[in-house]
Parts: structure tokens; C-alpha cells; sequence
């Protein structure tokens, strides 16, 4: 369940040195329509990029939920967000229901996801998303969480492994990779992220323009935080709480979360319950790629609420 956000907490781990610029963001905010007495949810606040352009265009009766699974994002965006205006939930967007009726707030405007890790989580080594880091392995948003990148790539059965990294990172070799990291943790634990790395680059035999070890990495992120379970059921939410009327962003970075994106809106538009605002999906222009190379793969997608 969705716990209230301390505010200010002197925790502060993360003070923005690793910039951060929110995606397509012009599209977002012309795609949210924005009303200035709407109840707006940014289900991904991370380090509330977004959320900074959607409350600067809220009067006094706006009002702007941000939730996300990391505490310490939240910490960081209710710094930079503040109170008026804002509530900000700790927990993961497939509980958007249990937040509004929190809040005692009915149905929301706009919804929007920016899916992914926050530059926050992939910067800051010791959360063990990177896998140039000697960092343990971890890949955890919410840190209270069990599960880690540690428990999976060290307990995992091998075949559990492969179908990992075949679903959730179309990795083509599994198999071997699979193998090679059973090998491995025969003669001790693969404790750290590079430790990972070099495992896959062996099994790559040598690395080529993108490091081997990406498609791992983003099979076991997806494994440990169950993304692809959480985006299905956060749209779903997501739908249930709009208004007729409403509208849902989504901003997705790989083709495992387009085509989920991609699907749903479609089936819900056969089905009659929202019409399909992007028949293709929006992409950054050249010069957002050029000042922001996080932005390369972006696709936003958007539906409104019949
Ligand atoms: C790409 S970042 C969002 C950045 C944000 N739009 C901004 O401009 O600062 C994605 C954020 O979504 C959060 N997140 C990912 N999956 C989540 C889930 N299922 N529930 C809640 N938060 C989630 C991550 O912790 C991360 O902080």
C-alpha cells in the first residue's frame, strides 16, 4: 500500500548534480491538455521534471498526485515541488486506485507515465543499476524490497535465468549467458554489477558500439522491479481512475513496454473507451537527442477517456 511522503527529509542523498531533463515534455504537457482546476497524477514523479511543468500551469483548485516506488526520488521531487498543490505517495502506480481513494479524490484529469529508471538510480553507483559500477548488485527502486539483482543472479535456477534474459531482454544469448553465470557463482557469489558485465562481454567475446551486458541488465531490472506486470496493471488503474474526458501519456524506452503501451490503447479504443490520441507513437526530435541522449529511444503514446 501507498505510504504519505516526509517531506524534507534531511536525508537528502542527491542534490541534481546528474541533470536531469525531463522527455518530450512539450508533447506531454500539450498532450495532458492541462486545466488549471484539474487533478492531475504524474504515476513516475522520479525527480519531477514533468510534474514541475504540469503544477506551473495549475491555479489554486489544481491539484497534482506524484507517486513513485523510490523514496528517494520522492524525497528529492518534494524538495523541488514543494506542498501547495502537490501530494506525493510512496508506492508503485498499479496502486493509483488505493492513492486517489487515499486522498479522497474521485477521478483524475490526466495521468501520465514516464516509464524506466530515473537518471537519479542509474548515477548514483550503489544503487546497483549500472553495469559500468563496481557496485553490488542490486536494481531495486523500492529499497525495502526483497527481491535484488544480487537474489537473482546468484539463486535463480538456470533455466529461470534464460527465460529472464530471452523475455525481458531479448538477449539472443541466453543460453550461454545463462551458463556462464552458473559457471561463475560455482567458485563464489557475482556480487558486483562489473563482475556481471564481464561475464556477458566474455560470452560476447569482446564488446562492439553498445556494451553486451545492456540487454542483460535491462532483463534483470525488469525481472527484479516486475515491470511488465506493473505497466499492465498501472494503465489499467490508470484507465479506471480518469475522467470522461481524461487523458493517459505514457513514455516508454524499449519495445517491451511499446508494445504493451501499443496494444492496450489499441484493444481499448476497439472496445470503445478511450480514443487513440498517437496512431504512431511521438519521438524526440534531433535536437532533444542531441541535448539529451536519454531521450534516444522515447515513444509517447496517448489515449483520452471516452
Ligand atoms: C524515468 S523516471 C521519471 C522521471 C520524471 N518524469 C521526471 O521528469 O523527473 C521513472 C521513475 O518511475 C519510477 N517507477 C518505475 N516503475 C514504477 C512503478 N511501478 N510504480 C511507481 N514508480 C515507478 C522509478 O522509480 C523512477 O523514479
Amino acid at each position: 500500500m501507498s505510504k504519505p511522503l516526509l517531506r524534507n527529509s534531511p536525508n537528502m542523498a542527491f542534490s541534481g548534480q546528474a541533470a536531469h531533463v525531463p522527455v518530450l515534455l512539450n508533447e506531454v504537457i500539450e498532450m495532458l491538455e492541462i486545466r488549471e482546476d484539474g487533478v492531475y497524477i504524474d504515476a513516475t514523479v522520479g525527480l519531477g521534471g514533468h510534474s514541475s511543468a504540469i503544477l506551473g500551469r495549475l491555479g489554486s483548485h489544481g491539484a497534482l498526485i506524484g507517486i513513485d516506488r523510490d523514496e528517494e526520488a520522492l524525497t528529492y521531487a518534494a524538495n523541488k515541488l514543494g506542498t501547495d498543490k502537490v501530494y506525493l505517495r510512496q508506492g508503485r502506480f498499479s496502486e493509483i486506485g488505493e492513492v486517489l481513494q487515499d486522498l479522497r479524490i474521485e477521478r483524475a484529469d490526466g495521468v501520465l507515465f514516464d516509464l524506466g529508471v530515473s537518471m537519479l538510480q542509474l548515477k548514483k553507483h550503489e544503487r546497483g543499476f549500472s553495469f559500468m559500477s563496481d557496485a553490488r548488485l542490486d536494481m531495486r527502486m523500492d529499497s525495502s524490497q526483497k527481491l535484488s539483482a544480487w537474489n537473482v543472479v546468484n539463486r535463480y535456477l538456470e533455466k529461470d535465468l534464460q527465460r529472464v534474459l530471452q523475455e525481458f531482454g531479448e538477449e539472443p544469448l541466453f543460453r550461454k549467458i545463462a551458463k556462464r553465470i552458473v559457471i561463475s557463482r560455482k567458485s563464489g557469489p557475482i556480487n558486483t554489477c562489473a563482475e556481471l558485465a564481464d561475464i556477458v562481454l566474455q560470452a560476447y567475446g569482446g564488446r562492439g558500439k553498445t556494451h553486451p551486458a545492456t540487454r542483460t541488465f535491462q532483463a534483470i531490472r525488469i525481472e527484479v522491479n516486475r515491470e511488465l506486470d506493473e505497466l499492465r496493471n498501472g494503465l489499467t488503474s490508470a484507465l479506471g481512475v480518469l475522467k470522461a474526458g481524461g487523458r493517459l501519456c505514457v513514455i516508454s524506452y524499449h519495445s517491451l513496454e511499446d508494445r504493451i503501451v501499443k496494444n492496450l490503447l489499441r484493444d481499448w479504443g476497439k472496445e470503445g473507451l478511450i480514443k487513440v490520441l498517437t496512431k504512431k507513437p511521438m519521438t524526440p526530435g534531433r535536437e532533444e537527442v542531441l541535448r539529451n541522449s536519454a531521450s534516444r529511444s522515447a515513444k509517447l503514446r496517448g489515449g483520452e477517456k471516452l
